[in-house]
């Protein structure tokens, strides 16, 4: 069976972008894959994290990887803190990746920027930690959103680097994006990725929002004056940002979301879109009410710890070996 890998960074509440750039997809993955899913609680340290908030997102990102349809008999679902071997293999992937490629990150550009304390090694090193995350499991396919190719890219020059050195030790892996909803963008800037770190709330979609705040939220989307709805990129960014979400929550393509909007104007379109969303998220939010303060929870990353040490902890020795770090 192939092996997939993704991770998530609890620095916030997921938005409707992870949902549809990242664990939709998961859940189609989880039937024919081996899948390991980590909660990147290390990737979100690299800039400035309050405990209490960091403990809860952590918790709650869980819950949701459980209620979009996870099945913990199926996948290992784990804490990146948990299984050491991350920052172990990370500083080995420091060792191999060179600063010039780490400052043409466009995440680290983009985050340097907001950052008024000064700016973390962490979030230049970023790639390699995330390396280390993806190759310690033999990954075949990674599913993120679009706004991770380039990491995804320097992350296999550095395997491929390594294995140069040293062996072929590390398989090479590779991206998978959705078809639609692999870069959902800001409902108030939409030539900007969704973020749930945006200081906005009306900018994104949380995946735990009231349907009242959801409606709230697309109605006052940013669109255009045009009154159209018609799917252009370029000149209608808003729109059309709507538009793919639609798109993606209910299998319509944005031909056939063109023609049943022929004639109507943005506000009926708004009122249906709200109705789409609400109706996606719903059943993730009663699954999510029912896991949060349960010990299952608690039995499932624990498990999952347990597996995903096992698997990492054999692949670093193979490392360290190579390299002539073992005795
Ligand atoms: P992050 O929230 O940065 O940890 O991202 C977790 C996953 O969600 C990654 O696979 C991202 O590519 C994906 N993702 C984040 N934001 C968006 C977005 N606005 N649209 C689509 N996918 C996204
Ligand atoms: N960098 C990813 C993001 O910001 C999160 C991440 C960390 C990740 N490690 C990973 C994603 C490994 C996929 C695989 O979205």
């Amino acid at each position: 069976m192939a092996v997939i890998f993704s991770g998530i960074q609890p620095s916030g509440i997921i938005t409707l972008g992870n949902y549809l750039g990242a664990l939709k997809q998961f859940v189609e993955l989880q039937d024919e894959h081996e899948c390991y899913f980590c909660i990147v609680n290390q990737h979100a340290i690299t800039v400035p994290q309050d405990p209490k908030a960091l403990r809860e997102n952590t918790r709650t990102l869980a819950a949701l990887y459980l209620a979009v349809g996870l099945d913990p008999q199926k996948i290992t679902l784990f804490i990146q803190s948990e299984v050491p071997a991350h920052t172990q293999l990370g500083w080995i992937m420091e060792c191999t990746v060179h600063i010039g490629e780490l400052e043409r990150m466009t995440q680290f550009k983009d985050k340097s920027v907001s950052q008024k304390e000064g700016i973390s090694g962490g979030l230049l090193t970023y790639p390699a930690l995330m390396a280390a995350d993806i190759l310690l499991y033999n990954t075949d396919f990674v599913p993120v959103g679009e706004d991770q190719k380039q990491h995804l890219e320097i992350t296999r020059d550095m395997a491929q680097r390594f294995n140069n050195r040293y062996g072929e030790i590390f398989k090479i892996p590779e991206i998978k994006v959705p078809k639609q909803g692999a870069r959902v963008m800001s409902l108030q800037e939409p030539n900007k990725k969704m973020s749930k770190s945006d200081e906005d709330s009306n900018s994104f979609i949380s995946m735990l929002d009231e349907p009242k705040v959801i409606e709230k939220k697309i109605k006052r989307a940013q669109t255009d004056s045009e009154a159209s709805v018609h799917f252009d990129k370029e000149n209608k960014p808003g729109i059309s940002n709507l538009m793919s979400i639609y798109s993606a929550c209910t299998g319509k393509s944005l031909e056939e979301i063109t023609t049943l909007y022929k004639g109507k104007g943005y506000g009926d379109f708004k009122k249906d879109l709200a109705q789409v969303v609400v109706e996606t998220i719903r059943p993730i939010q009663e699954r999510y009410n029912n896991l949060i303060n349960s010990s299952e929870l608690d039995d499932v990353l624990n498990k999952g710890a347990e597996k995903a040490n096992k698997a990492a902890t054999q692949m670093l020795t193979r490392v360290e070996k190579a390299m002539g770090l073992k005795r």
